[in-house]
């Protein structure tokens, strides 16, 4: 069956990996020079929470940092809460309406920043290009994300983001093909900053992975990750990562402060575990 990314929205995940894409971009856009941003698996940019595909796994993740007291959390996770209430102001507990990564990204990016968002699926190109009708920003692509890579990289801009989120229906041939990409997208465009999102079920996978990414010579690499449950357990996703090429100055520290208190709303019982570690550089 064709992964829907709809009956995973707003997931303990998708919260982490938002969450990381709002640290990325903020301090990317704190600086003057324009930026691009490449979301090479896009989705269709809208989720309805209030579908019976969306809701379950959202009640675990976004509905759960919704309900909680983030009044004195770290600045990322609040503005990224106040980002995903601004689709939905009608609903300030009980959210219908999530944003995915494309939206999060142009809520974020100025007048001056640019990007390129692809999805393979026709059906999911043709509401992302629905939704960015309106948007000169934007260039909508029903395309290969991996091929995009080197097909628009490196931007003019010379700065910027680019976000590789795989469906992994075939997790060890993504994790794979997400390692060569990095490699080979590090050395086109050697000042980009690379994020590219992993699915956490056995420990050994993930860890022949960022061994292969250390081996390959990456100079500033960074995991980020965040468990509900156990390495190694049954329970299908026990957690989930972000490996981040050349993070912006300063979100190293961001990250540090934002996942203990992530962890602490989206594992209630404790279980599971959160790094944010250096594999290369600093
Ligand atoms: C995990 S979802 C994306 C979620 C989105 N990045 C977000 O954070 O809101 C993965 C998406 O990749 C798309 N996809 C699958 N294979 C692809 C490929 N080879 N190139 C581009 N998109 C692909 C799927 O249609 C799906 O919409």
């Amino acid at each position: 069956m064709k992964y829907r990314h709809a009956c995973h929205a707003g997931n303990f995940a998708d919260v982490v990996k938002h969450v990381v894409l709002v640290t990325l971009l903020t301090r990317l856009t704190g600086k003057d020079r324009p930026v691009f941003y490449l979301d090479t698996h896009a989705g269709r940019a809208r989720y309805d929470l209030g579908s019976r595909d969306g809701a379950a796994e959202a009640a675990r993740g976004i509905l759960r940092l919704a309900g909680a007291d983030t009044r004195g959390m770290p600045a990322p996770i609040r503005r990224y809460l106040e980002l995903v209430r601004s689709f939905d102001p009608a609903n300030e507990t009980s959210l219908q309406i999530y944003p995915g990564s494309p939206c999060i990204a142009a809520a974020l990016l100025r007048p001056e920043d640019h990007g390129a968002l692809c999805d393979i699926e026709p059906g999911e190109a043709q509401l992302l290009a629905r939704e960015f009708r309106g948007d000169r920003r934007f260039g909508v692509h029903c395309r290969d994300g991996f091929e995009s890579l080197a097909a628009l990289l490196p931007p003019k801009e010379k700065r910027g983001l680019v976000l590789i989120d795989p469906p992994y229906e075939e997790q060890l041939t993504d994790l794979e093909r997400v390692a060569s990409a990095l490699v080979g997208t590090a050395e086109r465009w050697p000042q980009g900053v690379l994020a590219a999102w992993y699915p956490i079920k056995l420990a050994a996978p993930i860890a022949r992975f960022h061994r292969r990414l250390v081996d390959a010579g990456l100079k500033r690499l960074l995991a980020v990750e965040l468990c509900v449950h156990p390495d190694d357990s049954r329970a299908g996703l026990n957690g989930s990562g972000v490996l981040l090429v050349n993070p912006p100055w300063k979100s190293d520290g961001d990250l540090r402060a934002a996942l203990p208190a992530l962890h602490a709303i989206l594992a209630p019982d404790g279980g599971g575990r959160w790094r944010v570690d250096w594999l290369a550089g600093e």
